[in-house]
């Protein structure tokens, strides 16, 4: 695991965007992981920038959603269908046919959860996950507690966690109280993870996700394990790192 700390959030969004580009550019059927959520905003910004400005092509890019609130319809405007469209998929060239979000709506969920599992499998897996992280641990909606080993699933999201996303709604009654979300070993699954924070509220967080020991408590910390993440946040979410930690990818030279 890779941990890079930039000066501001703008920088972990280039970043981000760039490790993303370069999936693309080798594959461009790449299998993308992909993250709502204030955190990807600038990376989404920058993907866009990248697709206007120097061509990257989405047209053969197949995405997959972490998760969605149970009960939302796909056009309300706290959806994470909604979101997606609004702030990446309508600004670039992408095929709706590839575009794959948990259904909030889906009448049968623990059948709709198999299929979307299979699907992913099919696809030929996740080459790269975006991941955000709560500011109590969690990534996607696996809160605090969840089995590291779990896969797509409904969650009850954490109180703190409605909280938290209660921002983007007119009161707290309407938070939802349900998400479909990939589960812990659904992610780890994927073939590279890149994990961002930005702000002081996920310092605490990532401290534990960094340098504490693996929990299912802080659900972050499975990152720990993966052959091949990187987290990367900027200053105010690394304050309570203990450890150094460099502003660029390590690179070995060999002589
Ligand atoms: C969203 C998701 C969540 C968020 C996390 C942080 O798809 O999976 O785990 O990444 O709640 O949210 P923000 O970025 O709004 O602080």
């Amino acid at each position: 695991m890779e941990v890079i700390i930039k000066e501001t959030y703008e920088e972990v969004s280039k970043f981000a965007a760039e490790l993303i580009a370069d999936v693309i550019r080798r594959k461009p059927r790449a299998i993308l992981g992909l993250a709502t959520g204030s955190t990807p905003l600038g990376t989404y910004k920058e993907l866009i920038r990248l697709h206007k400005e120097e061509g990257l092509d989405f047209s053969r890019t197949v995405t997959f959603n972490l998760d969605e609130y149970v009960g939302l319809t796909h056009d309300h405007p706290q959806s994470y269908h909604y979101f997606m469209w609004e702030n990446l998929f309508k600004h670039v060239n992408i095929n709706s046919k590839n575009v794959h979000i948990p259904d909030g709506t889906a009448k049968d969920i623990p059948g709709f959860c198999r299929w979307y599992e299979e699907q992913i499998v099919k696809a030929g897996g996740l080459d790269i996950q975006l991941l955000g992280i709560g500011s109590n641990g969690h990534i996607a909606f696996n809160e605090p507690g969840s089995s590291l080993g779990s896969r797509t699933r409904v969650k009850t999201l954490d109180e703190k966690t409605r909280q938290d996303n209660a921002r983007f709604f007119r009161n707290m009654n309407e938070v939802p109280k349900y998400a479909i979300t990939m589960g812990i070993g659904t992610i780890m699954d994927a073939r590279q993870l890149i994990l961002l924070a930005n702000g002081a509220g996920k310092a605490d967080a990532i401290q534990k996700t960094v340098e504490g020991p693996i929990t299912a408590m802080v659900p972050a910390t499975i990152v720990q394990l993966h052959p091949k993440a990187t987290i990367c946040i900027d200053k105010a979410a690394g304050a309570k790192l203990t450890k150094e930690y460099p502003a660029e990818p390590r690179v070995l030279v060999l002589s």
